[in-house]
């Protein structure tokens, strides 16, 4: 399933991230690539212990904490510190897929990436290029969000970063251990989710509704694997 989620920053939002990202030092992507993806990946990073990754990468966790689609369609059990990118210049990632698991930096703790995240701050009018290119069962995706805006999908999908033109495009990347590992299990309980909120708000006070939700919490409670 890939989700796309609006508005996750405001205006006033991406302005401060953008204007720390502008000046932060930036330094190449392939230093924290592994040997194949090292290849394919031309673009900056910032480095995962700079000030400003750590500081929005924290801001950036607190909102999804509290977004209620992410939770809905992620289901998280444990998120990788968000990463920063910038494409310029020609500058593009060539298909791959992603690592399986990650340690956390300054921790023990590892997580496997059931789901890659994009976060946008760059308007798709400030750059030529610069789609994320996702394959899955049903064909391909092409996907350039507003700045604010994300979109998730299955971290076992085929995807690719296509090369920028003109302009500047600066994203936050990050990956998601869920509780529910399969796709297609999220994907029902996300459809599950949405239906009973729109029964809810059209007939709050159904007799079928505590019914309803309990299933939602069983089989969380079933598919779930901490
Ligand atoms: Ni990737």
């Amino acid at each position: 399933m890939m989700l796309k989620i609006p508005d996750v920053l405001t205006q006033e939002q991406i302005r401060q991230c953008r204007q720390a990202l502008e000046q932060a030092d930036w330094v190449d992507g392939r230093t924290t690539a592994g040997h194949v993806a090292m290849k394919a990946k031309n673009n900056l990073q910032l480095p995962l212990d700079h000030p400003v990754a750590q500081q929005l990468g924290d801001f950036i966790l607190g909102l999804l904490s509290q977004n209620p689609a992410f939770i809905s369609g992620a289901l998280p059990l444990r998120i990788l510190p968000p990463r920063f990118n910038r494409y310029e210049g020609g500058g593009d990632y060539g298909y791959h897929i992603d690592n399986s698991i990650f340690g956390v930096p300054g921790t023990q703790q590892r997580i496997r990436t059931d789901l890659s995240s994009t976060l946008f701050f760059s308007d798709p009018d400030e750059y030529d290029g610069g789609e994320l290119v996702i394959q899955d069962t049903y064909g391909t995706h092409t996907v350039k969000l507003p700045a604010g805006h994300m979109v998730l999908y299955p971290g076992a999908s085929l995807h690719r970063v296509t090369p920028v033109t003109r302009g500047t495009r600066y994203a936050a990347f990050f990956w998601t251990q869920s509780l529910v590992r399969e796709d297609h299990r999220r994907s029902l309980l996300w459809e599950l989710d949405a239906a009973i909120q729109s029964v809810a708000l059209s007939m709050p006070d159904h007799e079928a509704m505590p019914q309803l939700t309990g299933i939602y919490h069983n089989l969380i409670r079933e598919w779930s694997n901490t």
